[in-house]
């Protein structure tokens, strides 16, 4: 470690993230991106909250056995039940945290709670205590922490470290405060808890007056040494500080924040892919640091600027956050060697043989159907690969014709191989894909909300690859499926019968769930 202040990251993508409205992510890519993360150098990942449901603890728990140095944590409200979830959990890792939280704010104490602030005071005291049991490592958060009277919170914060919290978090749990305000509340804190000297302090601040990221750089000056964030800054309504903007603003600026993250800032760009492609939530092309314009130069006077000398308008290189210039990398003669040797290139080294062969088949494929092969269409491809790889394939599209144009209704025909059975179908709809959707529907009948259908171009130009992002919802259940091709309805039907496959996944785990949960009540337990 350099003679700098480490500043801890701790990564709540997972877990706060997830709460957003719509950003479910299956076990599976969790368990993908997790593995990114841990190489990445993030300190702590939260993978989820194992009280909520059979697959937030499943998460947790696969998440834990894998991770090499990040430290895995859960999330547990001042409950007994909730830290025994996170224990159970975790227990396999090496090591872990335990993140408890209760709110201390009037507001929530009185209307969310229905608690005194004695009641509050014996909960901090018991589920601190509690956890401290299952591991050294304790982190306390006083939720709504902003709207908190300043003794109130100096009281709890107080006790919290008295009982084994090492971390206190402080939240910013509505996205309220602002930087001057928040700096103090920190000094506050470093003035007024008399033992505070044995505990880090966090910061975790909400978007919603989009000054999350300013908060707890703000908090930094004061003393915050771990910083609670997500990538692409997603999170519960306007989002949570978003990593990439954290970390490269304390890279960028290190001359007035002189401290160390420790994170391989190069692997920026593929986790914010990742994230991205597993909730089907887009970036916005304007974001900072991993936004697709962030290192574009549009205008004359810049790409003059440019070509002199990049700092003219670079303050960061796209290299530093993984973003390759777009290249033009190969053609149909390249063999398979070469496509090991380009993907590792591209970050992708640990991915199986399976998956390597899969998407060389499908790079000839396209090489033969398109004149430049970009870095981006190759990772499209693997992407594609490593959702056939994770063997979530009841449902195969097996062939596919459209008809489309002005004056006839548009029409599609289809063969699909549907548990092993191929069953054909042709449909006609408003559109070419609600005719693809409609035959999907009639040869596996379901009954699905459509919440999402977006088409990205993968690279410029009329014979770039499509990616389709579907968004289904059943009850309380919600699946993004993923597809790329040169052909943008080939790419919807994928796309569509990929969230399917998902779905019928999450449907038969709840019912597995159901059954030991029925078990357990017919047994007493
Ligand atoms: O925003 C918040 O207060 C939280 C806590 C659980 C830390 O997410
Ligand atoms: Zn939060």
């Amino acid at each position: 470690m350099s003679e700098k202040d480490k500043v801890y990251i701790f990564d709540t993508t997972m877990r706060d993230g997830e709460q957003s409205p719509g950003a479910s992510m299956s076990v599976e890519e969790k368990i993908q991106i997790s593995r990114v993360f841990d190489e990445m150098g993030i300190d702590i990942i939260e993978a989820g909250f194992p009280i909520t449901s059979p697959g937030d603890f499943e998460a947790v728990s696969a998440i834990s056995k894998g991770l090499k140095n990040s430290v895995p944590c859960g999330l547990a409200r001042a409950k007994k039940k909730d830290i025994d979830a996170c224990y159970e959990s975790l227990k396999h890792a090496k090591r872990f945290r335990i993140h408890t939280f209760i709110s201390t704010s009037p507001v929530h104490m009185k209307h969310k709670l229905n608690m005194t602030d004695e009641q509050v005071i014996d909960a901090v005291k018991e589920s601190v205590t509690y956890a401290k049991k299952f591991t050294d490592d304790v982190e306390w958060s006083c939720e709504d922490g902003t709207r908190t009277t300043l003794d109130f919170m100096c009281k709890t914060i107080e006790l919290a470290i008295k009982c084994g919290a090492t971390t206190i978090n402080i939240p910013d749990t509505v996205g309220y405060s602002i930087p001057e305000e928040f700096a103090k509340t920190i000094t506050h804190i470093r003035n007024n808890v008399p033992n505070i000297d044995k505990a880090i302090i966090s910061a975790h601040c909400h978007n919603d007056l989009g000054l999350a990221v300013a908060n707890a750089l703000a908090g930094l000056s004061a003393g915050v040494r771990q910083i609670e964030c997500t990538i692409n800054g997603i999170g519960e309504r306007a989002g949570n500080a978003a990593l990439e903007e954290v970390v490269m603003a304390i890279k960028t600026r290190n001359d007035l924040m002189p401290f160390d993250t420790g994170i391989k800032t190069e692997l920026i760009s593929k986790a914010s892919k990742m994230v991205a492609n597993a909730t089907g939530f887009p970036v916005q092309f304007n974001k900072a640091i991993v936004g697709k314009n962030a290192f574009a130069h549009e205008s004359g006077i810049h790409q003059d600027g440019m070509l002199k000398n990049r700092e003219t308008y670079e303050i960061m290189s796209p290299e530093s956050v993984g973003v390759k210039k777009t290249s033009l990398v190969m053609g149909k003669h390249s063999g398979r060697h070469a496509f090991k040797d380009k993907l590792s290139d591209l970050g992708y080294s640990d991915v199986t043989d399976d998956v390597i062969q899969e998407a060389f088949g499908k790079f000839k494929v396209l090489a033969d159907k398109k004149k430049h092969i970009y870095d981006e269409d190759i990772i499209a491809l693997v992407d594609d690969s490593l959702i056939v790889d994770n063997k979530i394939n009841a449902i195969n599209l097996k062939s596919l014709k459209v008809y489309a144009g002005t004056g006839e209704p548009q029409r599609a025909e289809m063969t699909l191989d549907v548990f092993g059975e191929i069953k054909k179908t042709a449909q006609t709809g408003d559109g070419p894909v609600d005719a693809i959707f409609k035959c999907i529907k009639e040869l596996y009948p379901h009954d699905v909300k459509l919440s999402l259908y977006q088409v990205h171009a993968v690279t410029e130009g009329t014979d770039a690859q499509a990616t389709v992002s579907v968004k289904i919802e059943e009850n309380d259940r919600t699946t993004v499926g993923q597809s790329a091709d040169t052909d943008t309805l080939v790419a919807s039907a994928k796309a569509y019968l990929n969230a399917l496959n998902k779905m019928l996944i999450k449907r038969e785990k709840k019912s597995l769930s159901e059954n030991i949960e029925h078990q357990k009540v017919k047994e007493g337990v």
